[in-house]
């Protein structure tokens, strides 16, 4: 499938479903030569990132567990605009060595707020697993320790990643038509 429409707009392949689960299989690889002796805990980010957390998971040999939390955002009474706040963190995190795995990094708003909440409970380490990183909507000095792709600063769909609630079951990485 080259191209794709969902809603009013029409997408095309970026990076192809073959592409997708070899750089997955490079990234496990990576965390296995690192993580053998710290039994890594995962932390997937609900919900876009449910697909990239299964592949990758299922390309980690060394013992691990994993779980599933949520940054859920809303509106604020205040001016100061969003509020977050952090769902689903049922596991003792206190010395242990933690990945998350997010689907995409844009703003890096989300895991600013995250990789903070998470810092104040004391794990042993934190590193962040990104499918897709658009280092140009950065507004924050975070630096994703495993990216996917870097991709540019346009919207994307597919992999997980919704428009609109649709399209998260694609199996390529679509971005948006120039023209569309
Ligand atoms: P942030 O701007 O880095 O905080 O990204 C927040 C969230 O926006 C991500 O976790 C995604 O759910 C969503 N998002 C950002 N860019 C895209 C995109 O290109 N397509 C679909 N969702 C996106
Ligand atoms: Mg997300």
């Amino acid at each position: 499938m080259q191209e794709v429409t969902i809603h009013d707009k029409t997408f095309e392949v970026l990076i192809a479903a073959n592409d997708i689960q070899q750089r997955v299989a490079q990234i496990a690889a990576d965390i296995n030569e690192n993580y053998a002796e710290k039994k890594p805990l995962f932390l997937g980010v609900l919900n876009g990132a449910f697909l990239f957390a299964a592949d990758l998971f299922k390309n980690i040999s060394v013992p691990c567990e994993i779980s599933f939390i949520r940054v859920s955002s809303y509106q604020g009474t205040q001016s100061s605009g969003k509020v977050k706040s952090l769902i689903g963190l049922n596991m003792d995190i206190n010395n242990r060595h933690i990945i998350v795995i997010e689907d995409i990094v844009d703003t890096g708003d989300t895991m600013q707020y995250l990789l903070a909440e998470l810092a104040q409970k004391n794990p042993a380490s934190v590193k962040l697993a990104t499918m897709v990183f658009k280092p140009e909507a950065l507004k924050h000095p975070l630096q994703p320790d495993f990216i996917g792709f870097t991709v540019p600063p346009d919207f994307l769909v597919g992999y997980g990643l919704d428009y609109d609630g649709l399209g998260r079951n694609l199996n390529d990485i679509f971005i948006l038509k120039n023209n569309a």
